[in-house]
C-alpha cells in the first residue's frame, strides 16, 4: 500500500482533497473536496443510496435539518454520555485519547503478528495455511492473547466509567507519550464532543443549540411521520445522508477523523424481540457492499464491540484496511427500542406503531448500519493509489478506482491538434457525454495524457487518431491493463455500458 504521505500529496495535487481554507494556513482536521474529489464522494453517495433506498421498497430517506431541538440530545443521551476519556502528558502539555493510546499499544502487538505471519509466509511458500498458523503458533497465540486480554480491560473499564483503572492500564503497559516520550500523566477525564452555537439575536433570548453529531436523532424524531405519512409497514428502513460534527480531540490522519464529516445512515425499524436476527442480516448486506467494489475480501474484517454504546446492545464495526492499519469503516448497531422510548419521554409525545399481525402497539426496535462517507473516501483512494513498475523499465501512478465511483469515466484524446481530429473527439465527447462523465484533452503527447488520466482514475481512454477519420473507429485504452482495442464509434456506448453502469455493479451485492 502507498505512503500515507504521498496518498494525502496525490490527492492534493490532483484536485481531490484540500486543507479547508488553506490560504490561512487552513483549519485543523477540516477539509474541503475539490473538482475530482466532489464527484468520488458524490459517487460514492449516490452507490450507497441506490443500494439502500432505490433497491430496498421498504426503505425510504430523508433529509433532517443539522439544527435539532436542544431537547434531542438530552434525549438521546449525548449531553451526558458523548465524552472521550482524555489524558494529558505533564511534560508534553499533548492531549490524548486514553481508548486510542491503548489501542495504538495493541495496533504495535498487532504489527508484530503480521510480522510473524509474513516471515512464516515466506517460510512456507505455496503450503503456507494462515488461518492454521495463526490459531496454533505459541508466539502469535500469545500476542493475540495479550491484545485480548487488554481490549477486554478497556472495555470494561470504561463500560464502568471506572477512569482510574483505565490510567492504570496506561501506566502497567508503561505506554509513553508519542511526543515526549515522558509516562507522565495527569487523571482520565471525559470531554463531551458536541459543538454548542446560539439561535436567536438577543443574547436573553437566545437558545443553546449543538451541531448534531449523527444523522440518526434527525431519522428518530420523524419516525412516525415518515410511517404515517408513507404509510410504512415494520419493518421498514429511513435512509439519510449529510453533515455530522464532532469536537475531536485526536483529530489526525487525513480525512480519517475530522470535525466536520458526512454520515450514510440508516435506521431499519423491527418488531422487538427481532433485533439479532436483522443485525446478522445487516452486518452481513453492508460486507457485501463494500465487497461488490472489488477491494479485495482480505481488506476487510468484522470487529464486533466489548464495550458497547449507551443505546445498543450489540454492535459491529466493518473495519478496512487503512494505510495505517485496520480500522473502523463502518458501525452496525443493535439500538433496541433505547431513542425512540427516550424520545417519548422527553417529548411526551407516543412514538409507537400498530402492528396488525401481531395486533399490538410497540416501541419499535431498531437496527443501524452507519457509514463515513469520508471514511469510505478514504478506503478507496487509499486502496486505489499506487505506484506500478512497468515492462519498459518506467513508473506509472495509477488510481485504481473501481470504475463506478471514478469522477471521470471516459477522456478522449485526439492524437494531434489538428487535421480535424480535435472535431471528432468532441463529436465523442457530445455522444458519451448523456451517460458518462467525459473529459477531453488535447495538451501534450498522448503517453503523458495516458499518465495523467491514469494519475486521476479514469477507467478509459478513447484515442482518435487518423485512421479515426477514414474508418469511424477509434482506440480505447482499458486503466489498468493499458490494452487497447480498436473499435467502431458507434459501439462505444454499449461497451461502456457494460463497464459502467452502477446496476451490473450494484447486482454483485
Ligand atoms: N449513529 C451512529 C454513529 O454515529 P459512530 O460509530 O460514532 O456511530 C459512524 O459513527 C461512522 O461515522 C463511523 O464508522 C465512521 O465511518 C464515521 N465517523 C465517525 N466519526 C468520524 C469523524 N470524526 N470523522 C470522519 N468520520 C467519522
Amino acid at each position: 500500500m502507498t505512503d500515507f504521505k504521498k496518498i494525502i500529496s496525490h490527492a492534493k495535487e490532483y484536485g481531490f482533497v484540500f486543507p479547508s481554507s488553506e490560504i490561512y494556513d487552513g483549519l485543523s482536521a477540516v477539509y474541503d473536496y475539490a473538482q475530482n474529489g466532489v464527484a468520488l464522494k458524490k459517487n460514492i453517495r449516490d452507490y450507497w443510496w441506490k443500494s439502500m433506498v432505490q433497491l430496498h421498497s421498504n426503505i425510504v430517506g430523508i433529509d433532517a435539518a443539522i439544527f435539532m431541538h436542544p431537547t434531542t440530545w438530552k434525549a438521546s443521551g449525548h449531553v451526558d454520555a458523548f465524552n472521550d476519556p482524555l489524558i494529558d502528558n505533564k511534560d508534553s502539555k499533548k492531549r490524548y485519547r486514553a481508548d486510542v493510546l491503548v489501542e495504538d499499544y495493541c495496533g504495535k502487538i498487532e504489527a508484530k503478528i503480521e510480522k510473524e505471519v509474513a516471515k512464516a509466509a515466506k517460510r512456507f511458500g505455496d503450503s503456507f495455511d494462515k488461518e492454521q498458523f495463526v490459531a496454533t503458533n505459541p508466539r502469535v497465540v500469545g500476542y493475540q492473547e495479550k491484545i485480548n486480554a487488554i481490549l477486554k480491560r478497556l472495555g470494561q473499564s470504561l463500560e464502568k466509567e471506572d477512569l482510574a483503572d483505565v490510567k492504570n492500564l496506561i501506566e502497567e503497559l508503561e505506554i509513553a507519550c508519542p511526543e515526549s516520550g515522558s509516562r507522565n500523566w495527569t487523571d482520565v477525564k471525559q470531554f463531551n464532543l458536541m459543538f454548542g452555537t446560539k439561535l436567536g439575536a438577543s443574547a436573553d433570548s437566545a437558545m443553546d443549540l449543538y451541531l448534531r453529531p449523527e444523522t440518526a436523532q434527525g431519522i428518530f424524531v420523524n419516525f412516525l411521520n415518515v410511517q404515517k405519512t408513507g404509510r410504512m409497514k415494520i419493518p421498514f428502513g429511513i435512509a439519510q445522508t449529510g453533515k455530522a460534527f464532532r469536537n475531536e480531540i485526536v483529530a489526525r490522519q487525513f480525512i480519517f477523523r475530522m470535525r466536520e464529516f458526512e454520515q450514510m445512515e440508516m435506521q431499519f425499524f423491527i418488531p422487538p424481540g427481532t433485533q439479532k436476527e436483522w443485525y446478522e442480516q445487516w452486518k452481513q448486506t453492508r460486507l457485501n457492499w463494500h465487497l461488490s467494489l472489488g477491494m479485495g475480501q482480505e481488506n476487510y474484517r468484522f470487529h464486533d464491540h466489548e464495550k458497547l454504546a449507551h443505546y445498543a446492545d450489540a454492535a459491529a464495526d466493518i473495519e478496512f484496511k487503512f494505510p495505517f492499519g485496520f480500522k473502523e469503516l463502518e458501525g452496525i448497531h443493535s439500538r433496541t427500542d433505547f431513542d425512540l422510548s427516550s424520545h417519548e419521554e422527553f417529548s411526551g409525545k407516543k412514538l409507537q406503531y400498530f402492528d396488525p399481525e401481531r395486533n399490538e402497539n410497540y416501541v419499535p426496535y431498531v437496527v443501524e448500519t452507519s457509514v463515513g462517507l469520508d471514511r469510505m473516501f478514504l478506503a478507496v483512494f487509499s486502496w486505489a493509489l499506487r505506484e506500478e513498475s512497468l515492462e519498459d523499465g518506467s513508473t506509472r501512478t495509477l488510481l485504481k478506482l473501481p470504475a463506478v465511483l471514478a469522477p471521470t469515466k471516459v477522456a478522449v484524446l485526439p492524437l494531434v491538434k489538428k487535421d480535424g481530429l480535435p472535431e471528432l473527439a468532441n463529436q465523442i465527447v457530445d455522444l458519451l457525454k448523456w451517460e458518462h462523465t467525459t473529459a477531453y484533452d488535447e495538451k501534450d503527447a498522448v503517453g503523458r495524457r495516458y499518465r495523467r488520466q491514469d494519475a486521476l482514475g479514469t477507467p478509459f481512454c478513447i484515442t482518435v487518431d487518423h485512421q479515426s477519420l477514414e474508418d469511424k473507429s477509434v482506440t480505447l485504452r482499458d486503466r489498468d491493463s493499458m490494452q487497447q482495442e480498436r473499435i467502431a464509434i458507434a459501439h462505444l456506448p454499449k461497451l461502456l455500458d457494460e463497464k459502467l453502469n452502477i446496476k451490473n455493479w450494484l447486482k454483485k451485492i
